[in-house]
């Protein structure tokens, strides 16, 4: 079976969040169930020195925006068919946003072409290759089943996965012309989404299949609570959504073997995990001496996240004894925030903003916890990541955390299960309440440690999900 992906994001290349850890993830553990993946991507800056190395496969001039030719390249194991399109991609900056942290105005442009050229590789551009399926991933490449659509003849079927349905797209209509959409199809029941066109509603309304990457999401955006407006056409199309939910690379992310980390270690040597303590509290400049858990964030800072929350909470979180350690960027205001509790709190907390993927591993060795207390969270890798490394989540009852966190209530610490913490109210006083119980958890190193074991004994690659994924392609064909 052959699957075209077409995403904006593929780790380890190019990233600004989770999106990128699965489409860099995903392609090899569909090859191990007999799914040959490759992924559209666009050829930003960083991706140029694989462009000599790999091979023109197709060119095409009337993109939105201008020509672009594909050049196929395999780097790391996966096959890229990237969009090179100078005019579009070869700037200084984010993937998404300008150096002042602005939307290119041109995204609708750029994003549009990317859509485009993988409909056309779907239907056969690349001489010798017939994708079975096109799977996209959120709005960036939405447009994408919609041009398939378009195309009207026999065609391969498609896959939408919702990341996040909080971005979607959303522009004026005056953009139709340019993305050479058909202006009939610009009414809601087809491309308009209050006036304007929206990419990820485009691809609701087109593709032949949805999925998100939790089930309990997928549950959540049927409702105003989380369909950010998308929910009416969600249900309609409910026969056809489903989540399933995300792994991670367990290669990547193994702490038996990770390089980045001060010391390595298992379920069987826990006790080595203490020197990434040290080395992360001295990195950090947080009080050695301190007895109480060490907590983390490795987070964009946005109000998704809950991190104003938690910013809230520190007071009673210092009081209580704990440390907290935060990697990120985003909202200058919660960058501030942050950088004022250390200021605040020397010793107790440190704040380090920047993205920093080593360091990441860091965190997550070196912390006994991590925090994650989002308003709405598709998946969420990072209390994944936490579970692999023996770093208790704590984590809000929502979309993939709810799915992935066992809780630490009676019956399941009874039973041995328990793999963090989970809680309702993300308010202060609701992260003042779980961090009282993770405090108390920890005064009793024998439940940790029995609950260290339980999490990094639960699943998290992508074994079981890949097989889903290839069942689901299976259907469509
Ligand atoms: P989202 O995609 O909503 O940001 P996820 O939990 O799915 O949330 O994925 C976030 C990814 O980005 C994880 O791999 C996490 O480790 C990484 N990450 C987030 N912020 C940083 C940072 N400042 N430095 C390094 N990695 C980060
Ligand atoms: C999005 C979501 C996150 C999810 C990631 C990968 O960025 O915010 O919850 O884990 O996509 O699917």
């Amino acid at each position: 079976m052959n699957v075209l992906m077409v995403a904006s994001e593929c780790a380890p290349f190019v990233k600004t969040g989770g999106l990128a850890d699965v489409v860099g993830a995903l392609p090899a553990a569909l090859s191990r169930v007999d799914v040959d993946a490759q992924v559209v991507l666009p050829a930003y800056p960083p991706l140029f020195p694989l462009l000599p190395e790999g091979t023109e496969v197709a060119r095409f001039d009337d993109l939105p925006g201008g020509s672009g030719r594909i050049v196929k390249v395999t780097a790391q194991g996966i096959t890229l068919l990237l969009l090179d399109a100078p005019q579009l991609f070869d700037r200084p900056g984010g993937l998404y946003v300008d150096e002042n942290g602005k939307d290119w105005t041109d995204n609708h442009l750029r994003f549009g072409a990317l859509s485009m050229a993988g409909a056309r590789i779907a239907m056969g551009a690349i001489d010798g290759y017939q994708p079975d399926v096109l799977h996209v991933h959120d709005w960036q490449a939405a447009l994408a089943p919609v041009y398939l659509r378009m195309a009207g003849r026999d065609r391969p079927r498609s896959m939408l996965t919702i990341h996040n349905i909080a971005f979607q797209g959303r522009f004026g209509p005056q953009v139709l012309d340019r993305l050479h959409l058909k202006t009939d199809w610009f009414h809601p029941e087809g491309l308009e989404f209050h006036g304007d066109l929206s990419f990820l509603k485009g691809a609701l309304m087109f593709s032949d299949r949805i999925t998100t990457v939790s089930p309990t999401y997928a549950r959540e955006i049927l409702t105003p609570e989380f369909g950010m407006g998308l929910e009416g056409v969600l249900q309609a199309r409910a026969g056809a959504l489903s989540g399933v939910l995300n792994g991670i690379d367990t290669d990547a992310w193994n702490p038996a073997d990770d390089t980045a980390l001060a010391q390595t270690y298992d379920a069987k040597t826990l006790k080595r995990k203490a020197d990434n303590k040290t080395a992360l509290r001295a990195k950090l400049g947080l009080d050695p001496d301190s007895s109480g858990p060490l907590l983390c964030v490795v987070s964009r800072l946005t109000n998704q996240k809950g991190l104003d929350a938690l910013l809230d909470a520190v007071p009673h979180l210092v009081e209580r004894g704990a440390q907290l350690a935060v990697l990120g960027t985003g909202q200058p205001e919660l960058e501030q925030g942050f950088r004022d509790a250390a200021l605040a709190y020397p010793g107790q907390i440190a704040t380090h903003i920047g993205y920093d993927e080593g360091l990441s591993h860091l965190f997550q060795a070196g912390s006994d916890a991590i925090l994650i207390p989002s308003r709405f969270e598709p998946c969420g890798l990072t209390q994944l990541y936490g579970l692999r490394y023996g770093t208790l989540p704590v984590v809000a009852r929502t979309g993939g955390l709810a799915d992935t966190v066992i809780d630490a209530n009676i019956a399941a610490i009874q039973a041995k299960a328990a793999t963090g913490f989970v809680f309702t109210d993300v308010t202060a006083a609701g992260i003042a309440q779980v961090i009282d119980r993770l405090v108390d958890a920890y005064a009793d190193p024998k439940l940790w440690q029995t609950m260290q074991r339980a999490a990094m004994r639960h699943p998290v690659g992508w074994d079981s999900s890949a097989q889903a994924y290839r069942d689901l392609y299976a259907e469509l064909v």
